[in-house]
């Protein structure tokens, strides 16, 4: 049988393999409530600018409303021989209302109508995305306000480097969030144009209002081009643009997670909420979740590659290829959101241990900077050769395997006799992180600070 919708020109109806090719229902049914959102605004404004009755505008708000209230129970019955979620809500809409429903797709084409619907889609999800990703800032800043003394190892090379704290390292990911933040923001700001009524790609004849359904769906405006407004999806990729690099922070606090509950670093406890055990080793406490926020980033970056790799080469307007726009995107969305939250519930609920950290700050010599400063700012040293004074210092302690600080005054005063007893003071890594006072730098006085901006940024917004 011919497609009811569409197929006034065909005698026979689609080959089964056409139809499971060409139907999106299993998918773009997730966009029911974008869709309906959209037809509401779309006949509202066909009724007022006199394009169809009120009775017929009222018959089909009516008729969107049940199957809204259907879709929502789960007892609306979808059919793939009706493609995808324009046509199943339009032709239930006409078993509900009868042929006034036939008015509804006046002055629309489903090429616009799944660019609304697509771009609500991603709209409403970024504003969820930013929920999810304050919470987790804000989690973070919690325990680096609590923890804004704690010393741990900072690394470079994941070699100790120089002591820090437990807190400056947390905010360092807020500050990262903050920034992704942004980036999503600016996608949302420049994606909120209302594609509806640029009809098939050229526009219509009928007298329509696109400035009130522009307003009616929350956009800034109608976008100004028709063909541009069914061809692009360059407001999905930007999103997943942004997604892509904040997975890839979240990636990377997941690494130091795995990294900082291994029994040999063992800085951080996570809790039994977000670890599992293993089948065979009754020690074990895998830190699962951390492992697959670190993972989920590859079907992020696969979704954006792959949209990206749709999108190339086609030619100016709508072209099917782009109904594969959906299922990579939300099944990037659904990832996103679930990594943003396994990773507050574990942030919420880690425990650093911070004797071990302390104990860990001190390895590798990590306050040998410290000495060469303090050679250039009590002996006036230049630089260089205080680095090279210290490189002898290590060697020496190397020698002995021991810490600096273990070393004697002699000792020291036999690479430098001018150091004197005062050298100890900036050996310990308490001093050394108390030191770097620098604006940003790791002083526990200016982590408290910068969590508490952090805080008053966050309850701002
Ligand atoms: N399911 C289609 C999509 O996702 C809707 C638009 C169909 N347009 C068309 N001219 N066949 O792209």
């Amino acid at each position: 049988m011919a497609n009811a919708m569409w197929g006034g020109r065909y005698q026979e109806g689609p080959a089964a393999i056409m139809e499971e090719i060409n139907a999106s229902i299993d998918f773009d049914k997730r966009l029911a409530a974008q869709d309906i959102r959209g037809s509401r605004a779309h006949v509202a404004m066909l009724a007022k600018q006199g394009i169809v009755s009120e009775a017929d505008a009222k018959a089909i708000t009516e008729g969107l409303a049940k199957i809204e209230a259907e879709i929502e129970a789960g007892t609306f019955t979808f059919s793939r021989a009706l493609e995808d979620i324009h046509l199943n809500i339009e032709s239930n809409l006409a078993k509900k209302i009868g042929p006034a429903a036939g008015r509804l797709h006046t002055a629309r084409s489903r090429n616009d109508q799944v660019a609304v619907d697509f771009r609500l889609w991603v709209r409403d999800n970024l504003d969820a995305i930013d929920a999810g990703l304050k919470a987790l800032q804000q989690a973070l800043t919690e325990k680096a306000l609590a923890h804004a003394g704690t010393v741990m190892p900072g690394f470079t090379h994941l070699q100790s480097a120089q002591p820090t704290t437990f807190g400056h390292h947390l905010l360092a990911y807020v500050e990262m969030l903050g920034r992704d933040r942004g980036r999503f923001a600016d996608a949302r700001k420049r994606m909120n144009e209302c594609p509806l009524g640029a009809a098939a790609l050229c526009g219509t004849s009928f007298p329509i209002d696109r400035h009130m359904t522009a307003a009616a769906l929350g956009f800034d405006r109608p976008t100004a081009n028709s063909l541009d407004s069914v061809s692009d999806r360059d407001f999905a990729l930007e999103a997943l643009s942004a997604m892509a690099i904040s997975a890839m922070h979240l990636s990377r606090l997941a690494e130091e997670l795995v990294i900082w509950t291994t029994p040999q670093f063992g800085f951080i406890a996570l809790s039994d909420k977000f670890t599992t055990g293993s089948s065979i080793m009754p020690q074990k406490r895998n830190p699962d979740a951390a492992e697959l926020v670190r993972a989920k980033i590859g079907r992020i970056i696969g979704a954006l590659t792959g949209l990206l790799v749709v999108m190339k080469g086609l030619p100016l307007s709508y072209a099917k290829d782009m109904q594969e726009d959906k299922e990579r995107t939300f099944d990037a969305f659904d990832a996103f959101a679930l990594c943003v939250a396994a990773t507050a519930g574990m942030v919420t609920d880690m425990v650093p241990d911070a004797k071990r950290m302390k104990k860990a700050a001190g390895v590798g010599y990590a306050t040998a900077t410290d000495l060469a400063d303090w050679l250039v700012q009590t002996l006036n040293m230049p630089f260089r050769d205080a680095h090279h004074v210290t490189g002898r210092i290590v060697g020496l302690a190397s020698a002995r395997n021991i810490d600096l600080d273990k070393l004697s005054l002699t000792e020291m005063q036999g690479v430098e006799p001018r150091i004197t007893e005062d050298v100890f003071r900036v050996l310990s890594v308490g001093n050394s992180v108390k030191s770097r006072t620098s604006y940003g730098g790791t002083a526990p006085a200016n982590v408290k600070a910068q969590a508490r901006r952090w805080l008053k940024v966050l309850n701002r917004g």
